[in-house]
This record gives structure tokens, C-alpha cells and sequence, in this order.
């Protein structure tokens, strides 16, 4: 028995040294962990249970049969975070640069699939030169497999990506099939053809960083949702992330205690309004104020920060937020803060996550840029996800909700559960200086002083529409509350709406407009 031990030992002495220690002592010269290290910082300790160690590539062209890794360039298994059972990939750089083999698919589509048997959620350390090229079409299918698991599992339990390192040509797809993608500057990249091919098809000069770089991801492609300053905050953002996620569609996320009483006031938000209309305040001290601890968890902070979306918690309650930001682009809507809030109100939906929504939106962003992008097919991605979401939703409008984009901003049209607004709401079609050139641009041109003119009908108009009373009067909004004890009015309404039932009618699927 002690030689079989002593043999079993030694090959998993050997397979836990994935492509050799020359390859490793490379990637810790690059500031970059293993695989298992990874693992071990994202795992809690000793929890990791290890699958398929010692399956190996079957390949036997362009000398393949010489380069033979236990256990491939993957290590793949399942363990907890914070006491919760999670399901683990990670893509080893040291075996043939993590380049995913028929094997490698067959290890990770095994964890998928057990993770979805049984109900928790999938991480991926992604870190891979992308199809191993002595494999040809087996490490194509290898992918599609990947590819089908990743869509069948969507919606079913969370799938989150961490990318370490390279993450080219069809390993990108994988994680961007997933619910979330963080990225560590200047060691990860994402791109489908790297910037050789674009020099030889586009003529274009550009680094790995400026191609497929955290920081572009993360600000301007949308692809990335958080770019992680090193590996170990990478790590520690996705163990962040899954506190706010149920396990799985059927549950529902955990709730955690808190030390911040359920009616504490917040003084600050009752002179939070600037008197000019036009001035600026920052969205985020709002939300701050008025959840669990000042503690808000946000999502692409850098892309469309003129939408600011999120996790936070009320009296220990796990939710999305969803909120305008009138310190850009005064808060107003346009193509890709549509597809951010859109993308997130579902996800929010798939799990069980009610939806809080803060509204100071002047409309959609005009101009030939918008309509040209599709700005009408992508804002109506936002009124859809709102439209068809049957969790908890809860909006309060701080100040202004105009036009369309206060139909789409969570109404109570689209079946919004409980609307609040401030005192200072104006819900109106339009402002109300451009409602008033219209109504009386020409009337005003026949007048002695047409400036004191459009100013008087702009007060009138102000008055009597630009309010949330109107609003109220039709049960639109379904009260008008003090700012300062909007924290309380919103963990009210939660536990009133903890058991909501709501559904959609029978059909395959809907069509939102992609
Ligand atoms: C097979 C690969 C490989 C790959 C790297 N290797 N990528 N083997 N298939 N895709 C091997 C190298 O030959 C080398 O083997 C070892 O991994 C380490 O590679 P290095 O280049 O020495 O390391 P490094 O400098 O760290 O660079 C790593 C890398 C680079 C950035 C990943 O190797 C690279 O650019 N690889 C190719 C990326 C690429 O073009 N992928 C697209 C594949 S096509 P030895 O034995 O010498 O140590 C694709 C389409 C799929 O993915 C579509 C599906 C839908």
C-alpha cells in the first residue's frame, strides 16, 4: 500500500506543477499567480476539491505526444466562499500558454455541468492563448461545447469570469456569455485578433493595452465590469460580488445583519437639491445615504458613468441599484448607459434581486451620433428589461424624470411596485423652458418683449405641470416623501414586497431588440 500512496503522491506532486517551475518562477516574475494560486486565494481555505488531475490531451500531431501535462492546462473542481458552494475553472498559462485542448472543454463542461445540477454558481480564472492549435476543429468544438453551457446556464445560476492574463480569439466569447467580467490592468487582455492581424487587415498601430486592455474594457467596450488593480483584488471583487447573489434562480440572496437601524434618518438628503436646476449634484451620495452602511458595491464604474448601477443592501436586503447621475451628462440616457442599466435590471431579474431605482434624468441624448448608433433600439433594451422584470421594483424620482426616459426610468407604467418622489420632483414631458418654445415660440415673436413672455409662460408652466403632484393626483407616484427618511420608506416597502408574486405571459422567449 505504501508504494501505491507513495506513487500517488508523487503524481500529484508532479501534476500540481502544471507546465514546470521554470514556467511558474515566469509568471511570478510578471507579478502573476498560478492557477492553484488562484484558486487558494479565491477559495475559503482547505476547501478546494480537486477534479480530473490527472486527464491529459490525447493529441498526437506536430509532436504533441512529447508535451504531456497531467491534468492539461486546466485545474477544475469545486469548493466554498464565505461557507457557499462554488464550482471553479482556471486556466493554467504554464501548460502550453493555457491554449484550450478537446481535454481542457471536456474538465471545464464537467464542472459546468455539475454546477447547474447542482444550483451554485460557476467561476472562471481565465488565462489562455485560446484554441490549442495543434488540436484544429477538436478545440473548436471544445469551445461551442463551452458555448452551449454557457447559455443553458445563463439565467439558471450566476457565471462569473475573471480574466488574469491573455484571453484571445475564441476564449473570449466564454466570458462574455457570463453575467460578469473583471480584468486586471496591465496583465489582462481580451481580443479576438490580436494587433498584428489589425496591422495586416486595418493598418492600425495599437499596443495589447490599448486593443483589449483592462482600463478599454472597463470604460469604453463595456465588456469588463470592474479592472482590478492586481490579481488578488481581482480575486477579492468576485468574492465581493457573489455576497450579493443567491445561488442559484430558485433562492434567494442571502440577507446579512447590519448595525444600521432601518429608520435612520439622513438629514443631508433634505438639502441635497441644488435651487438652480441646472447645477449638479453627485447621484452616489444619495444611494450612499441611504443604504446599509454606506457600503455600495458598483458595476462599470468607468463605462456610462451617466448611469450608475449596483449592489447595496437595505436592513440587511440584497439589491440592484439603478441610478441617474446628474454629475454626467446631466444624468441623461443615451445608447451605451441604456444597454448598462438594461443588462443589469435582467440580471437582477434571473435572480431574485429587487431593483431599487433613483430618477434625475432630463431625457434621452439628442443628436446624429445617438439616432445613427441606434439609440432607439438601445433605449428600448432599457424600457424592456424594466417592462418585463416581475422582482420588487421600487423608484423614487429625486428631481427631475422627463419624456420618455421617465416612462422607461422603472414607472409605474412598467409596472413599478411603489414609486415615490421628492417635493422637488419635476415629472413632466419635457423642461420647461423647451416645452414652452414650443407652445409659444411663434406667439412669443409677435410680442413687445418675447423673453419676458416665454419667462412668464415658463413659470406658469413650471408650476403647473413640472411638479410630482400631477403625477400624484393620478397615482403615478404613490407618495411624495421627505428626502431625509427615504432609506426608511424604501426598507418598508422591501419587506412589504418580499413575497411578491408576479409573472410574464407563456412563450418561448421575448425578442428584446439586440
Ligand atoms: C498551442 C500554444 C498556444 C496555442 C501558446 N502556446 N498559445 N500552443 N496553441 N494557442 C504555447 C507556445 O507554443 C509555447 O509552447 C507556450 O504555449 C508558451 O507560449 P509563449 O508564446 O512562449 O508564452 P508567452 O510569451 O507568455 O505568450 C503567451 C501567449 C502567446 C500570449 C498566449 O503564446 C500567444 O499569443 N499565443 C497565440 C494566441 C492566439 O493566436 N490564439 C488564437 C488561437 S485561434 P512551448 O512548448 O514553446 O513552451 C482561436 C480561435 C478559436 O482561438 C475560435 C473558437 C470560436
Amino acid at each position: 500500500m505504501s508504494d501505491a500512496l507513495d506513487k500517488l503522491f508523487k503524481r500529484r506532486s508532479e501534476a500540481r506543477l502544471g507546465g514546470g517551475e521554470a514556467r511558474i518562477e515566469k509568471l511570478h516574475s510578471q507579478g502573476r499567480m498560478t492557477a492553484r494560486e488562484r484558486i487558494d486565494t479565491l477559495l475559503d481555505p482547505n476547501s478546494f476539491e480537486e477534479f480530473d488531475m490527472f486527464k491529459t490531451h490525447r493529441c498526437h500531431d506536430f509532436g504533441m505526444e512529447e508535451k504531456i501535462f497531467p491534468g492539461d492546462g486546466v485545474v477544475t473542481g469545486y469548493g466554498t466562499i464565505d461557507g457557499r458552494l462554488v464550482y471553479v475553472y482556471a486556466q493554467d498559462p504554464t501548460v502550453l500558454g493555457g491554449s484550450l485542448s478537446e481535454t481542457i472543454a471536456e474538465k471545464v463542461c464537467k464542472v459546468m455541468d455539475l454546477a447547474v445540477k447542482n444550483g451554485a454558481p460557476i467561476i472562471g480564472l481565465n488565462d489562455s492563448g485560446g484554441a490549442r492549435i495543434q488540436e484544429g476543429i477538436e478545440s473548436l468544438a471544445g469551445y461551442s461545447d463551452i458555448f452551449l453551457r454557457n447559455v443553458m446556464a445563463s439565467g439558471v445560476i450566476p457565471q462569473i469570469s475573471a480574466v488574469f492574463g491573455p484571453c484571445a480569439g475564441g476564449a473570449v466569447y466564454s466570458p462574455a456569455l457570463t453575467d460578469f467580467v473583471a480584468m486586471v490592468k496591465n496583465n489582462s487582455y481580451m481580443f479576438l485578433t490580436g494587433p498584428k492581424v489589425v496591422k495586416s487587415v486595418t493598418h492600425e498601430d495599437v499596443t495589447v493595452e490599448e486593443l483589449g486592455g483592462a482600463t478599454m474594457h472597463s470604460s469604453r467596450s463595456g465588456v469588463c465590469d470592474y479592472a482590478a488593480d492586481s490579481g488578488a483584488d481581482c480575486v477579492g471583487y468576485v468574492k465581493k460580488l457573489l455576497s450579493y447573489l443567491p445561488q442559484n434562480n430558485v433562492e434567494t440572496p442571502p440577507r446579512l445583519a447590519t448595525q444600521d437601524t432601518a429608520d435612520r434618518r439622513a438629514e443631508e438628503l433634505n438639502a441635497i437639491i441644488p435651487d438652480n436646476p441646472a447645477e449638479a449634484y453627485d447621484m452616489k451620495n444619495v444611494i450612499l445615504a441611504s443604504i446599509d452602511d454606506r457600503n455600495f458595491f458598483e458595476i462599470k464604474q468607468d463605462f456610462a458613468p451617466n448611469l450608475i448601477i449596483g449592489f447595496a443592501r437595505y436592513d440587511g436586503r440584497s439589491v440592484g441599484i439603478v441610478a441617474n447621475q446628474p454629475m454626467h451628462l446631466s444624468g441623461v440616457l443615451d445608447i451605451d448607459s441604456s444597454v448598462k442599466g438594461a443588462r443589469f435590471v435582467r440580471f437582477c431579474d434571473c435572480f431574485n434581486i429587487p431593483v431599487v431605482t433613483f430618477v434625475d434624468v432630463p431625457g434621452f441624448l439628442p443628436g446624429t451620433a445617438q439616432e445613427y448608433g441606434g439609440v432607439i433600439r438601445n433605449g428600448a433594451k432599457m424600457l424592456y428589461a424594466y417592462a418585463e422584470a416581475t422582482v420588487p421594483k421600487i423608484t423614487v424620482i429625486t428631481r427631475k424624470a422627463y419624456g420618455g426616459a421617465y416612462c422607461v426610468m422603472s414607472s409605474k407604467h412598467l409596472r413599478g411596485d411603489i414609486n415615490y418622489a421628492w417635493p422637488e420632483a419635476e415629472i413632466a414631458v419635457m423642461g420647461a423652458k423647451g416645452a414652452v418654445g414650443v407652445l409659444y415660440g411663434r406667439e412669443s415673436r409677435g410680442q413687445e418683449d418675447p423673453a419676458a413672455f416665454l419667462a412668464e409662460k415658463e413659470a406658469a408652466y413650471q408650476k403647473k405641470v413640472a411638479n410630482p403632484y400631477v403625477a400624484a393626483q393620478r397615482g403615478y407616484v404613490d407618495d411624495i416623501i421627505e428626502p431625509a427618511r427615504t432609506r426608511f420608506r424604501i426598507v418598508k416597502a422591501l419587506g412589504m414586497l418580499q413575497n411578491k408574486s408576479d409573472s410574464n405571459p407563456m412563450k418561448k422567449h421575448g425578442n428584446i431588440p439586440l
